[in-house]
């Protein structure tokens, strides 16, 4: 039998600093995340030099966690994976400074993970056996895109959005709405008491078979608000978050549906924050299976930012032997593919 493998996950990409341990890149042994939403929600949104102190703050503290929760020391691990982009590039050099200082310490590798993969891996503890090849769709509150995942170091951008990205437009409505950061959730709740056929949003058809477009239905929202406001009419709230998610889970579950017909993958997986979304959950698991395919997506802690998807991504990169070096760099506009 082979020897067990330990991977320190360490994530500060945007709001939350956590850190975890995962063996064998699919057993759980730590999941530490300190969240700065209660901060930033008082701004309406992530403040860049709020989150890199915060960051900076937290790091050690739920790095200790990490490894005393998962009940081994830093010599027991094998390597240590951490977020090198994308996001802001001030909190991404706090979870990389601190990963490549307990790497060089230690004389463990250093394994740079793209955040984006990650959230894709995070479907690997969700489903034991899920393997590649598979399709991904990454709906995040910076990304939304279609990504072939070919082989387990190997992936295929099939098309992403031209302008917002799902979660973007949910944090959008929910602000024009007076519901506080991060909005998503907000909108999921307030969605559950409205008709999703009350008010026509329309999303922009677009010719790219695998692109997205959220700014025109944003838009839309927008003006059907002020205009309701203008003609002093009343708005009923559950009425316009329930036809706003319906038009942008419309619009994703459409594309996903084409992107599997297209390519014969029987596997789909979500990624990114809106997976969280039990809408798009439930509408995307029945359209694919008319289609002969399976929807995974990851349990609810793992949706949104976390360390164990990063582990878990620097598990299967280790494995290939792939080693990021000690002058590894923040990269803020990392691509996905
Ligand atoms: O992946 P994530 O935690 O951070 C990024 O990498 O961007 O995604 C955050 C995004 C935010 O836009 C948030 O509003 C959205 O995910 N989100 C949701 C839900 N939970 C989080 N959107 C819709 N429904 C949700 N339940
Ligand atoms: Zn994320």
């Amino acid at each position: 039998m082979s020897k067990d493998v330990y991977i320190l996950g360490i994530e500060s990409s945007c709001d939350e600093t956590a850190a975890a341990v995962v063996k064998n890149g699919r057993e759980v042994l730590s999941n530490i995340i300190s969240s700065q939403i209660v901060i930033h929600r008082k701004f309406g949104g992530v403040v860049p030099e709020i989150a890199s102190r915060k960051h900076i703050e937290n790091v050690m503290p739920v790095i200790d966690a990490a490894l005393q929760e998962a009940k081994v020391g830093l010599e027991d691990i094998d390597a240590v994976a951490v977020t090198y982009g994308p996001g802001l590039v001030g909190a991404l050099l706090v979870g990389l400074s601190a990963a490549k200082s307990l790497a060089w310490a230690s004389n463990k590798p250093l394994i740079g993970v793209n955040h984006l993969e990650g959230h894709v891996f995070a479907n690997f503890l969700a489903d034991p056996e899920l393997e590649p090849p598979f399709m991904a769709l990454v709906v995040s509150g910076g990304h939304t895109a279609l990504l072939k995942v070919t082989g387990y170091n190997s992936f295929e951008l099939l098309g992403q959005t031209r302008d917002d990205a799902a979660g973007e437009a949910f944090d959008k409505i929910a602000r024009i709405m007076g519901l506080p950061y991060p909005g998503g959730p907000e909108i999921e709740k307030l969605a559950l008491d409205g008709n999703p056929l009350a008010i026509n949003f329309p999303v922009a058809k677009l010719d790219a078979p695998y692109e997205f477009s959220f700014s025109g239905v944003k838009s839309a929202v927008i003006n059907y608000v002020h205009n309701q406001q203008q003609a002093k009419r009343e708005i009923n709230r559950a009425d316009v978050a329930a036809s706003f998610q319906h038009a942008v889970v419309d619009a994703l579950v459409q594309k996903a549906v084409h992107a599997l017909q297209e390519t014969g993958l029987k596997k789909i997986v979500l990624a990114g924050g809106v997976s969280a979304n039990k809408t798009l959950q439930n509408t995307l698991a029945e359209a694919v299976e008319k289609v002969g395919a399976q929807l995974v997506h990851p349990t609810p802690i793992l949706c949104t930012d976390n360390a164990v998807m990063v582990a878990c991504r620097g598990y299967f990169m280790y494995q290939a032997g792939m080693r990021s070096p000690l002058d590894l760099n923040a990269v803020p506009s990392l691509k996905l593919g």
